[in-house]
Parts: structure tokens; C-alpha cells; sequence
């Protein structure tokens, strides 16, 4: 795994949105695979100013998110198909058609695979950009989760329930489930690149570069694919 220390979230955004920008600008069509929470925000203003400084063209563009809360439909203020409306979307010349999110509406997990048929329809995701959380969970991928998974609808765990509660007015409005892309989904992107900020994630950083393959810590499973670029604050380097 390629390791890239910055020094501000800012500077984060930077490196990351130049890995998005390049393949946008060389690919016809590219595919991306995109994250909510805290840590894409600085990537995604970085985005959104080049695109409009330098007259960006997004209109070939797919995007494909990698989770959503179950119960929590397109127009939910807490949704992340709001948040991704609103923190990238709504700011960039991208067709909202050509633009996935998986549905906070699905039943079943049979009907929540068919979002894998759809990203290889499209031809794979060319970048998957990912956050990472306290316990190591990437997308919503809870510890425990098994490396063949495929998109489906999972549990939330109480740690993240707690982590996620200061998205919304009260810890109870947290939902308890989501469907989530799996960790097989997310090992078939052709390149990944992971962002983490601030100490309260160094541990499972520290996880990610020392622990061989585990389930304990889903975020292992990156140590199997080929071209991972990670990118850390100091503090949440801080204990590599
Ligand atoms: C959330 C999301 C993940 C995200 C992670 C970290 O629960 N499902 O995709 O990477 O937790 O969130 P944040 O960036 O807000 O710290």
C-alpha cells in the first residue's frame, strides 16, 4: 500500500481530488466509487473549485456511492443521497442519471445485489474513494463481515451508531441498518484510495498497515489488492 502523509484534511482533499481529476481527464468514461462522512468533504470542494476554475467536464462520468441508511429515502436532509446532492452534485456539470446511490428503500438482500450487476454494467468502478471507521469498518462493512461479501443490508454496530450520531439531532434518529457495498464489491474497484484524518482514527490506520488479513478489522482486507494509495493527517498516522 502506498502511504501519503499530509499535513491539514485540506491538503488531503488536494492529493486525493488530483488522483480523481487525472482519471477523469484520461478516461472516456470514467467510473468512480464514492464515500460519505466527514473525511470526502475537503475532497469534494477541492473538486468542486477545480471543476469550476478549470471548466471540468463531468458529463461521462458514473459514480457510484457506497452505502446508505436503510428507511432513509432520496429526500431525507440525512440521507446520503442528500449529502452527496448537496456536497458534490449539485456544484459539477455530472448527470444525476449517470450518479448511484444504493437504495434506502430496499427489502431484501437479493434485490440489494443487483447493485453489483449494475457497477459491472457500467464496467467496474476505475476508483474507489473510501473512509475509514474507528473500528475499521470501510463502507458499512462492521467487523465480522465476511471478505465475499457483496452488496447487501447490514447491522449497524453500536460504536458507529455512536460515531455517526453527530449527524443527526438525536443519537435514537441514528437507523440501525444500511445497505452497504461489500468487501468483495470494494476489492473489485480497479484502484482504491483511502483518506483518514485525526487521531480517533490512528488505531485502526495502525491496523491497516500491521495486522495481516482479518475480520476484526475489515479494513485488512486492502492489504490483498494491488494499488491502494492511503491518505493520512499526522495524527492519524500517529501510531504507525
Ligand atoms: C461512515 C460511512 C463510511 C465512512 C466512515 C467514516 O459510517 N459509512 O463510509 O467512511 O463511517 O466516517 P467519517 O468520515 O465521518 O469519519
Amino acid at each position: 500500500m502506498n502511504k501519503i502523509i499530509v499535513k491539514s484534511e485540506e491538503e488531503g482533499g488536494i492529493v486525493a481530488g488530483d488522483i480523481l481529476l487525472d482519471l477523469i481527464k484520461s478516461t472516456s468514461k470514467p467510473v468512480l466509487g464514492l464515500a460519505t462522512g466527514s473525511t470526502p468533504i475537503s475532497t469534494y470542494k477541492y473538486l468542486i473549485k477545480k471543476s469550476n476554475d478549470e471548466s471540468i467536464d463531468w458529463s461521462n462520468v458514473t459514480t457510484f456511492n457506497l452505502d446508505e441508511y436503510i428507511g432513509l429515502g432520496p429526500e431525507h436532509k440525512k440521507s446520503y443521497r442528500y449529502f452527496m446532492n448537496e456536497e458534490l452534485f449539485n456544484h459539477i456539470n455530472i448527470n444525476k442519471d449517470n450518479t448511484f446511490v444504493p437504495d434506502g428503500h430496499t427489502k431484501t438482500n437479493e434485490e440489494a445485489s443487483k447493485y453489483d450487476d449494475l457497477i459491472s454494467s457500467k464496467g467496474g468502478i476505475d476508483l474507489q474513494v473510501l473512509g475509514i471507521g474507528t473500528n475499521g469498518h470501510i463502507g458499512f462493512n462492521e467487523p465480522g463481515t465476511s471478505f465475499d461479501s457483496v452488496t447487501s443490508i447490514v447491522d449497524l454496530t453500536s460504536e458507529t451508531i455512536e460515531a455517526n450520531a453527530r449527524f443527526f439531532d438525536n443519537k435514537n434518529d441514528v437507523p440501525k441498518k444500511a445497505i452497504s457495498m461489500g468487501l468483495k464489491s470494494i476489492m473489485n474497484a480497479r484502484k482504491i484510495v483511502l483518506l483518514a484524518f485525526g487521531k480517533q482514527k490512528a488505531e485502526a490506520i495502525k491496523n491497516l498497515f500491521n495486522l495481516k488479513p482479518s475480520l476484526d478489522w475489515p479494513c485488512t482486507i486492502l492489504n490483498n489488492h494491488n494499488d491502494v494509495t492511503v491518505i493520512v493527517d499526522e495524527d492519524a498516522a500517529s501510531l504507525l
